[in-house]
């Protein structure tokens, strides 16, 4: 039997997705234009969140390994997969702009129609912030959230809490990376401690010396973050993963650690842009609704301040950045470590 012929609208489903903007203000009888524009907007924004779970959920997958070569085609798909992601957030940061073109009256005519409905419902939103690591104790308003949501909704969102996020096989593929305790590349010395490992004591010495008088403060956090002499139980990436993850911004020009560089600086990127659009829609909000409170009831403008400060997930991969030291300053690795690492020369 020969197949169906495919065609267009069929393929994509357009009789289901063009018909799928049932607008309230239809329905009420009410003469409200930019509401097409309210509920499109949303949709193409769900559309890409989706994509972005798509993109997501294959990374997870393939961070599941226990083992990932720092090489192989595994680590370039990752990449190659979050960077696909960030350009789907930099289209979302943008689309706020066509949002823009709707003035407050505009919203008005039709705001109180889709009470209590409002984007903190989304749960493909609250799932992308959870896969990719954000606890549940760490949420703005976490209350506010169990009492808005159905309670399959709710639940859905706390199983995706629960399970490995990207930030948790972040940690467990740094912490994986075998640099520091290979006896063979650093002689005799007691590896597992940092005082004591020849490149980390070396290096806690030389960015000591690097660092102005009133920033000799920054090496009790060097201690605590690279050393973990603290007692922080809030921290993700662990002092293990912390200094892998140093040491690969800091030797990315060593073969083998471009792509876990690459990878590190994707995460921070979507951090980034996740952060970015928060601000842009806290200042459209502000600009649209000015002070009053959402559709959802929640305080507005100040709980989504709140949420933009609270809710960044690679922030320890930031901190990480004011532990560097100058280029020409940098230990050198040992030549059997410049081998591993790729470098012939
Ligand atoms: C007129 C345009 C918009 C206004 C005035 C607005 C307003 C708000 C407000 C006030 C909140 C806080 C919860 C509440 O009380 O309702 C919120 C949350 C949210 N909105 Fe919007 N929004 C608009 C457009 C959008 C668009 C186009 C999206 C795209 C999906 C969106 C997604 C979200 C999300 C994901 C949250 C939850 C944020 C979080 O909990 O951190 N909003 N919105």
């Amino acid at each position: 039997m020969s197949k169906k012929e495919v065609y267009y609208k069929d393929y994509l489903q357009l009789d289901k997705i063009l018909n799928a903007q049932d607008l309230e203000s239809d329905k009420a009888g009410v003469d409200a234009h930019d509401e097409m524009l309210f509920v499109i907007i949303h949709q193409a924004y769900e559309l890409w969140f989706k994509q972005i779970h798509y993109e997501l959920d294959s990374i997870v997958d393939l961070m599941s390994k226990p083992t990932i070569n720092d090489n192989d085609q595994t680590l370039q798909v990752v990449v190659h997969r979050s960077r696909r992601i960030i350009e789907i957030l930099k289209l979302l940061v943008d689309q706020i702009n066509v949002m823009e073109t709707m003035t407050s009256l505009d919203f008005l005519d039709f705001r109180d129609l889709l009470r209590p409905a409002s984007g903190f419902q989304s749960i493909q939103w609250k799932e992308l912030e959870a896969k990719l690591g954000l606890l549940f104790e760490e949420r703005h308003g976490k209350e506010y959230y169990v009492s808005q949501l159905r309670p399959e909704d709710r639940d859905h969102v706390k199983g995706v809490e629960r399970t490995a996020s990207l930030l948790d096989l972040l940690n467990q593929w740094l912490e994986r990376m075998p640099y520091f305790e290979d006896g063979k590349l650093w002689g005799d010395a007691d590896l597992t401690d940092i005082d004591s490992h020849p490149f980390w004591s070396n290096y806690r010495t030389k960015y000591e010396n690097s660092l102005l008088e009133i920033e000799k403060g920054n090496l009790k956090m060097f201690d605590s973050v690279l050393g973990g002499k603290d007692d922080d139980t809030k921290r993700r990436l662990s002092a293990k993963a912390c200094r892998s993850a140093l040491f690969i911004y800091l030797y990315r020009g060593y073969p083998l650690l471009h792509l876990p560089y690459e990878l590190m600086v994707s995460l921070l990127e979507i951090d980034e842009l996740m952060a970015s659009w928060r601000m842009r829609h806290v200042n459209m909000v502000f600009r649209i609704i000015g002070g009053r409170v959402g559709t959802g009831n929640s305080t507005g403008r100040g709980y989504l301040k709140a949420a933009l400060d609270k809710h960044y997930v690679f922030s320890e991969l930031a901190i990480l950045n004011g532990l560097m030291m100058p280029r020409k300053d940098l230990p050198e690795l040992p030549k059997s470590l410049e081998i591993a690492l790729g470098f012939m020369g």
